[in-house]
């Protein structure tokens, strides 16, 4: 069956004190808006649809930069969450199958949660996302008899023997688009908030003879962020989860908890992640490829066999073939690295193309970067770059070209020809003792007078 999605996005988020709209503010390196989305991406949905209003064009292109063909629709006014989704009613007209509704500010909720709400639908013609919690707060309360959901009462609207349940919404509902639609057509605003709310689809339902449940989750996936104290719990619990993931995976994490992974992060079978490392967005680690503690990568491909650190920081476009060495101190930039590549110790390599097995000495910088514009450095198969070279780009050498220690690299090096581009050694037989009793001599003289 198609399913569409629905992502509630519009509201300030005036509780996170904060220029940003609410749902740009990252966990594991994603905004909010990418993880609802990714979590309503697994059902493979026909359509996915963003509700923005606050900072509604940035919002936009963070639902686009996740998903080209997400639709964006503005909602002018926050009337309340009835009202947001009806402003997705006209991109849905031909929708068949069912509409899950989400909330950007929601980012835990799982894939298999939204799949269980799909399935009971079989049972249900409105599905809503509950949970239990010992600290119910301003949550709408679920009104339930057996099996059947009755209502949703929202906190303002809920008489005290109604606050005291312990069951709430946790906003996500699952209906047939059309129906969805034709329910939230007849939502009023007649309540203590003066807003159109969603959760009046229920008893609007049941008025029609439709059957309404519930589907309950753990209350850890429902967790909203309205606060910065709150964005801090989500990144906690979102660590936790995928901690727990690449463990059941088999990656061998040292320390789990000094691990941070991002939304995206992909790391194959049996590779190694020792502590205190930091994944930024796009990066992929394959099997049995090693990080060693302390490192940092972003927008980076590691393959099977290669090992990084301790201490290294792969960049944006670092992509290492197999059973390359990246030692400590060392940054990879926008660089493709082929088999067997060595880069031991305290390097800079940009913009550069490292033909396999070449080993490049400690201190080696690739100067890529003229003040204006960057610049590419080319080296060939089994070469072998001398400590501390300076290769100043554009530049390339060829296979099997070396160079000596502390070259400064300015022009291209044929390919099996040494480069020597430094000063030449001068010995002065005798000349450093001469010096040395020429300065202790001042010296004496000047602590006398
Ligand atoms: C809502 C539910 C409540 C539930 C709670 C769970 C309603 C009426 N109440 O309350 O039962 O327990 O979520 O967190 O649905 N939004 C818009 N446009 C609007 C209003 C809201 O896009 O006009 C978006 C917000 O940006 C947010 C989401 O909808 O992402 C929820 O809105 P919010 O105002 O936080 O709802 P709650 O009062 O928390
Ligand atoms: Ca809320």
């Amino acid at each position: 069956m198609q399913v569409s999605l629905i992502i509630l996005a519009a509201g300030q988020g005036t509780r996170m004190n904060s220029d940003l709209p609410k749902v740009l503010h990252k966990v594991a390196a994603a905004p909010l808006l990418h993880h609802a989305m990714a979590a309503g991406h697994a059902l493979e949905p026909a359509l996915t649809v963003v509700v923005v209003g606050h900072g509604a064009e940035e919002v936009a292109r963070a639902a686009r930069d996740y998903d080209e063909d997400a639709q964006v629709v503005v909602q002018e006014q926050q009337l309340g969450t009835g009202h947001a989704v009806a402003q997705a009613a006209p991109m849905l007209a031909d929708a068949s199958g069912d509409a899950i509704v989400l909330y950007g500010d929601t980012p835990l909720i799982r894939p298999e949660t939204l799949q269980a709400m799909l399935d009971a639908r079989d049972k249900h013609a409105v599905v809503v996302l509950g949970f239990h919690t010992l600290e119910p707060g301003r949550y709408g309360r679920l009104l339930t008899q057996g099996e059947d959901l009755l209502a949703i009462r929202e906190f303002n609207d809920a008489t005290d023997k109604e606050r005291a349940i312990t069951l709430c919404n946790s906003g996500v509902i699952c209906a047939n688009a059309q129906t969805l639609f034709e329910l939230v057509a007849q939502i009023g605003n007649a309540n203590a908030s003066g807003e159109y709310y969603l959760t009046d689809i229920v008893e609007l339902a049941r008025a029609q003879g439709l059957s309404t449940g519930v589907v309950i989750c753990d209350e850890a996936e429902t967790m909203g962020v309205n606060t910065r104290a709150q964005l801090a719990g989500a990144e906690a619990g979102f660590q936790c989860r995928a901690r727990a993931e690449a463990l059941e995976n088999g990656v061998t994490l040292t320390a789990p908890e000094t691990v941070f992974f991002a939304l995206d992060t992909h790391i194959g079978r049996d590779a190694i992640i020792g502590p205190n490392v930091i994944f930024g967005p796009g990066v992929t680690i394959e099997s049995g490829a090693e990080i060693k503690g302390f490192c940092h990568l972003e927008g980076c491909h590691v393959s099977r066999g290669a090992d990084v650190g301790p201490f290294a920081r792969l960049r944006p476009g670092a992509e290492l073939a197999e059973f390359v060495h990246v030692g400590n101190f060392v940054e990879i930039k926008n660089s493709i690295l082929d088999e067997g590549v060595k880069v031991g110790h305290l390097s800079y390599i940009g913009d550069a193309d490292v033909g396999e097995h070449t080993n490049i000495g400690a201190g080696t910088v690739t100067c890529n970067y003229d003040g204006v514009m960057k610049h590419r450095t080319r080296i060939g198969k089994r070469a072998f770059i001398g400590s501390d070279t300076m290769l100043v780009a554009p530049v390339t050498l060829g296979d099997g070209a070396l160079t000596a220690s502390g070259s400064v690299i300015t022009e291209d090096v044929p390919a099996a020809a040494l480069a020597i581009a430094r000063a030449k050694q001068i010995n002065k037989p005798g000349l450093a003792t001469r010096l040395m009793d020429k300065l202790k001599a001042i010296k004496a003289a000047k602590q006398k007078g």
